[in-house]
């Protein structure tokens, strides 16, 4: 299929088939999630050999493993025999070797064939056992980052680090927030599939315009909680964090937004200090084994939401990583991991959960509402009521940084900045992966 992505993405608008087309979609597959490097995972998730941990680069099964040399591997969940799927959905553990269960094939950690049952039958056969194609097939590269796991089905393109531009502070600061500076995964996974183009998700990320309307039953639930309280209490977490989204108009006005060649960015400016006593608490533990001035430091960058773009979304203040797998045109996965500061306080980590199972939980008062409008836009967008998506707010007011652009807070410029590496992607040259 020829596109023409001039055509469909505009410097202030988009045309709707960028949501809704399934050719479009399939063609995504290809050039963009078949060339950028993508989330995988976390080191913490294959600790010891053997472990692994199944998930969807694009329209491929992968597992990610950890081989008995110590390293990660990314592989196609794939036999080299014919084809079934070597490891079960989830997580656990291989032990030594893999092992299909449907004729036996047996792989290394990393891959490689180790046996196959009736060798004597492959004698004098066309089949050559040591021959690359009937090892599992590796992810073209793979890279990590401070233990994020990332991997690009491309031989080609740049590295991690400069795919990852100005976000590789984000990942930085996620890990710095550890007092020990590593994390690790915890708590499980909440998964969420989505009635919705994937890229609808990514934008929302930035979309500050949407908190006060979208959220309103939300936040006016917490407001009216905290005013029942009895005067002087202190103003519960979960409510700090629900009834911010009443915040007005001029309080998301005065953030900011950096957004980053090949659509990445994050959105700064949101948090006051805190002074609850688990805050306090973690603060000392962070200045105790980092010292007063690096403590500071690192407590200093104050990120909302970061856009990986296509995979991922680190929040680095409240520890936890919103993958995003694409499974149709309309249907999205969504899959939130929890991290542990290590060397913090265990209430920090009970925190960190507490701020996922209250605004990202499926069944939280705060996520069922963005929902219902992914929702409601894909099902408008499908209709015969207008082509055209409209991008065009504070259009040209971006400034330039290095590697990207800035805007404030209520600017469409993060969609903007999306779309612009989107269309280079889409691109048959790929200039932009
Ligand atoms: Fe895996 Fe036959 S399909 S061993």
């Amino acid at each position: 299929m020829d596109i023409d992505p001039s055509r469909l993405v505009q410097p202030d608008r988009v045309h709707k088939r960028v949501y809704t087309d399934p050719a479009i979609y399939e063609l995504e597959m290809d050039r963009l999630f078949g060339r950028a490097w993508l989330y995988v995972g976390h080191e913490s998730q294959v600790p010891k050999p053997g472990d692994y941990f199944t998930t969807r680069l694009g329209r491929e099964p992968m597992v990610m493993l950890r081989h008995t040399d110590g390293s990660v591997q990314v592989l196609y969940n794939r036999c080299a025999h014919k084809g079934a799927r070597i490891v079960p959905e989830g997580s656990g553990s291989v032990g030594k070797f893999m092992r299909c269960l449907y004729h036996g094939w047996a792989y290394h950690c990393d891959g490689t064939l180790l046996s196959v049952p009736l060798r004597s039958g492959y004698e004098d056969t066309a089949l050559d056992l040591q021959a690359p194609q009937f090892s599992v097939r590796k992810a073209a590269r793979v890279a990590s980052y401070r233990g994020f796991v990332f991997a690009s089905l491309a031989a080609d393109g740049p590295d991690l680090e400069t795919f990852l531009g100005g976000v590789a502070t984000s990942l930085d600061n996620f890990c710095d927030r550890a007092p020990d500076g590593e994390v690790e995964v915890a708590g499980g996974v909440q998964r969420v599939i989505q009635r919705n183009n994937w890229k609808i998700f990514f934008e929302n990320l930035h979309d500050t315009l949407h908190a006060v309307a979208t959220h309103e039953s939300s936040w006016r639930a917490a407001k009216e909680e905290y005013e029942s309280m009895p005067p002087g209490t202190p103003k519960p977490f979960e409510i700090v964090i629900v009834d911010g989204n009443g915040e007005p108009l001029e309080f998301w006005e005065k953030l900011e937004l950096k957004g980053y060649d090949r659509g990445h960015g994050y959105m700064e400016g949101i948090f006051t200090p805190p002074t609850d006593p688990v805050s306090l608490a973690y603060v000392a533990a962070l200045k105790d084994k980092q010292g007063e001035a690096r403590a500071d430091q690192i407590l200093r960058v104050n990120r909302h939401n970061t856009i990986v773009y296509p995979s991922c979304s680190p929040h680095t203040s409240f520890q936890q990583i919103r993958v995003i797998r694409p499974l149709a045109v309309d249907r999205t996965l969504v899959e939130i991991f929890t991290f542990r500061l290590k060397g913090a306080p265990d209430a920090t980590f009970q925190r960190a959960l507490k701020y996922t199972n209250v605004v990202n939980s499926p069944s939280s008062n705060v996520m069922p509402d963005d929902l219902e409008a992914y929702n409601r836009v894909q099902e408008g967008l499908g209709s015969d009521g207008g082509d055209w998506v409209s991008l065009h707010r504070a259009a040209g007011r971006e400034q330039p940084i290095e590697g990207g652009r800035a805007s404030n807070g209520n600017s469409e410029m993060p969609m903007r900045n999306m779309f612009q590496a989107w269309a280079g992607y889409m691109r048959d040259a790929g200039e932009a992966s």
